[in-house]
């Protein structure tokens, strides 16, 4: 039978897999984004390897993109991407053409949030605000269970507000982006910038070579006790919480999930986080606070979210 392929492209990876009607994936199939400064064309190149190993000698029906950038209002071009060469790529014909089936393109945090609103955490609920802290952030607000997308397409951006003026510099081009203090590359800046000459687990991981640091060796010697990774959960996940104040003071929404790569560290970001919202939020004191829950679908939330939408878009085509 034909398969409905969903394929995340972020960042740093490329994840794809056949997505069954009821939510689950198959096995992932796992490549590397190439990076930002390579010709657009090798993205599409690492997307279209991606769903070829997903399907493998299964015909596919129809495919959905979670793409780390600002589509536009049609889910046509990426117009945008600080993580990827995408500027104005018109990145669904593209793939269209080269896989030869109908292609549904959308940011990849939107449609995390479409997955966690329809099959995870967010299940049930009127609304939620998402936060997804991988290479970047990404966010998305849904609204008796669709995403809200703005004027242009491009609403959830969140990773973009400006939380330090003039501070850190973002590959968005500007200063001082949320995302430069909550994301994985901020657990990574800040655990590097304290590795000391002390033989720590943190030192040990990574060789003795802060450059070489990577988010999953601050997670695990996290668990292991190290202190200073420790300290970097505790104030990527500070930042976590003022900026999701920031957040509910805007949106006052039901629940707030968490996912992506750096939300599998669990409490030991989302505690502080909470407390920190619990101190910023305006108000805080005369009101309830949403609950700060971790998303449930894993790395495979946008994939998911990206084949249920393509899935519903090409309903009526072919044998879906
Ligand atoms: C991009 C978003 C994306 C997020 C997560 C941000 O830097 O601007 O479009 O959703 O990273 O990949
Ligand atoms: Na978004
Ligand atoms: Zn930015």
């Amino acid at each position: 039978d034909a398969v409905v392929v969903g394929v995340d492209v972020g960042g740093s990876k490329v994840l794809a897999a056949a997505v069954a009607a009821d939510g689950r994936p198959g096995r992932l199939a796992r490549g590397v984004t190439p990076g930002r400064v390579v010709a657009p064309e090798a993205v599409e190149d690492a997307l279209v390897e991606s769903v070829r190993r997903a399907a493998g000698d299964r015909p596919v029906a129809a495919v959905g993109v979670a793409a780390a950038g600002f589509v536009d209002a049609v889910g046509s071009r990426v117009m945008f991407a600080p993580h990827l060469p995408w500027r104005g790529e018109d990145v669904k014909s593209v793939l269209a053409d080269r896989l030869g089936v109908p292609v549904l393109l959308d940011n990849d945090a939107n449609c995390a949030a479409h997955a966690e609103s329809t099959f995870g955490a967010g299940r049930g609920s009127g609304s939620m605000l998402l936060v997804t802290m991988g290479t970047g952030i990404g966010g998305a607000l849904v609204l008796d269970d669709r995403v809200w997308r703005g004027a242009t397409g491009m609403a959830g951006e969140f990773g973009h507000m400006q939380v330090v003026p003039d501070g850190a510099p973002c590959e968005c081009g500007r200063r001082g982006c949320w995302e430069q203090y909550c994301s994985g590359n901020a657990l990574v800046r800040d655990a590097r910038a304290r590795i000391g000459s002390e033989p720590t687990v943190l030192a040990e991981l990574c060789g003795g070579d802060p450059a070489r640091l990577t988010g999953p060796m601050v997670t695990e010697a996290a668990e292991e006790g190290d202190l200073v990774a420790r300290g970097a959960f505790a104030r990527v996940g500070d930042w976590l919480g003022v900026g999701i104040a920031n957040l509910v003071a805007a949106f006052d929404p039901e629940l707030v999930v968490i996912g992506g790569g750096v939300s599998e560290a669990g409490d030991r970001l989302l505690d502080p986080a909470r407390e920190a919202l619990a101190r910023t939020l305006v108000g805080a004191g005369h009101r309830d606070l949403p609950s700060v829950v971790p998303a449930t679908l894993g790395p495979a939330a946008g994939l998911v979210g990206a084949a249920a939408l393509a899935r519903a878009a090409y309903r009526d085509y072919g044998r879906l």
